[in-house]
């Protein structure tokens, strides 16, 4: 029927009798029509949106492929280094359920489409499984589309060779999807470290203004204070006295400008962790209080104590109760709970200070993620993303830890571990007056 000659033939009646000349008819007519239609998904496969998630990609092809060729499920199968994401779609009533599969690889193993069809025999025991590969221009294979028949599917030889076909339009699409993924990530990234470039240089260039004042100053000062106490008559003396009042603030200010541009040493020394908490809701309990959150407070009988830098330990702190605050943004009854403990591990005892949220929780992919630079699920004016990865370089360099445990919709806790401080290294210290 593919060959115009044997076409021209029916329609004219050669191969046929007046009787069935109709009936040949509306065969070539109806072949033509399913070849339309084929072109048409065809044509509708390579027009996915770029900027789709693979669960809307996979419901997408699912839904053109079943205009084509009868099946139970559909699966659209990536490989992306060590691990292989299946997205297996179902239809639902006029849309499709897209169930996640995932499953790692070893390194360097490759996935072949028979070992495939295994993995999804022992998922949907008792289906038929036909997977073919998807293969970029360079002819490397990235990804498989499958078909997944509860009973043996009936004119197998057509349906397949029409499966094969699909699967390069396919190819090209899906390759095109992931070609545009990554570089619009490349690009954030990109965006972000002009960001904190740009951060960086105004830090550089504060730090450098706060020093020249510095010195000025400092003679302003120590001028005053040699003047304030010659000077008895008023209303000198007040008025030495409001110079003497500005200039204290505006060294505070330089200083503050020097501590956060880190320009400045830090000072190591010893900390009671509760008052830290306390420190810190000083200065943004309010503001959380304010938005509707319930503050807990668990704090530790005993006084616990920890050797590190209070502007750093406070700025952990701070960073942890903020991300609490966005990940409670909209939340029915929002809380934070905070906590102090000690507590003894195999390396030795810890102090720890936990922060729980009852708010959107992580999902369990982001997870490994949150303590990378940049990594952010924020809008991109919101979060650049430093905070975790800065809290948690600040813990490991006071020999200590920060994890993050979380359930998706339910909460998130964040648990800083200190060494802890005793009372018989700080009698050490004062005798031999030594410093760590
Ligand atoms: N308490 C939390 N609940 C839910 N998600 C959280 C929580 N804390 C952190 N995250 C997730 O971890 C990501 C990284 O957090 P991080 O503090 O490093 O950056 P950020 O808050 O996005 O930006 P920045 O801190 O620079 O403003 C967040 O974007 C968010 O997705
Ligand atoms: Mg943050």
């Amino acid at each position: 029927m593919h060959h115009k000659q044997e076409i021209l033939e029916k329609l004219t009646g050669i191969q046929s009798s007046r009787k069935s000349y109709y009936r040949e008819l509306n065969l070539v007519v109806d072949e033509m029509k399913k070849k339309n239609r084929q072109l048409e998904v065809i044509n509708c496969l390579t027009k996915i949106k770029i900027d789709a998630d693979w669960s809307e990609v996979s419901a997408y092809l699912a839904e053109q492929l079943s205009r084509l060729i009868p099946f139970d499920l559909f699966a659209l199968t990536l490989v992306e280094g060590t691990s292989l994401s299946a997205y297996v779609a179902k239809r639902n009533g006029a849309d499709w359920r897209v169930r996640t599969l995932t499953q790692s690889l070893k390194r360097g193993e490759s996935v072949s489409t028979s070992a495939l069809d295994r993995l999804f025999q022992t998922e949907h025991p008792g289906c038929h499984v036909t997977s073919v590969a998807l293969q970029s221009r360079l002819n490397k294979p990235f990804g498989f589309i499958t078909l997944l028949h509860q009973k043996q599917p009936q004119d197998d030889g057509e349906h397949l060779l029409l499966f094969q076909q699909i699967a390069e339009h396919v190819g090209v699409s899906v390759e095109n999807i992931l070609l545009f993924k990554d570089v619009s990530e490349k690009v954030q990234i990109e965006a972000r470290l002009i960001q904190s470039a740009k951060l960086a240089a105004i830090g550089e260039m504060a730090a450098g203004v706060a020093h020249e004042l510095n010195s000025p100053l400092t003679a302003i000062l120590g001028n005053v204070q040699l003047l304030l106490r010659e000077t008895h008559t008023e209303p000198q003396r007040q008025m030495l006295q409001d110079v003497f009042q500005c200039s204290v603030r505006c060294k505070k200010i330089i200083q503050n400008l020097l501590t956060f541009s880190r320009q400045e040493e830090y000072q190591f020394e010893r900390l009671f962790i509760n008052d830290l908490v306390e420190v810190v809701l000083g200065l943004i309990g309010y503001q959380l209080t304010v938005s509707g959150i319930c503050i807990t407070k668990r704090l530790a009988d005993e006084p616990l104590a920890v050797w590190g830098s209070r502007h750093q330990i406070e700025q952990i702190i701070i960073n942890l109760l903020l991300n609490a605050r966005d990940a409670l943004h909209g939340a029915s009854s929002p809380e934070i709970v905070i906590t102090t403990f000690r507590q003894e591990t195999d390396d030795g005892v810890y102090v720890g200070m936990s922060v729980r949220d009852n708010g959107a929780g992580i999902d369990a992919e982001h997870l490994p993620q949150i303590f990378h630079p940049f990594f952010t699920t924020k809008e991109q004016t919101k979060g650049t993303g430093l905070g975790l990865s800065v809290s948690l370089g600040i813990a490991e360099s006071h020999g200590g830890t920060l994890t993050a445990e979380s359930v998706r919709g339910e909460y998130s806790t964040f648990t800083l571990l200190l060494p802890i401080y005793t009372d018989e290294e700080s009698a050490d210290e004062s005798e031999t007056g030594a410093s760590r």
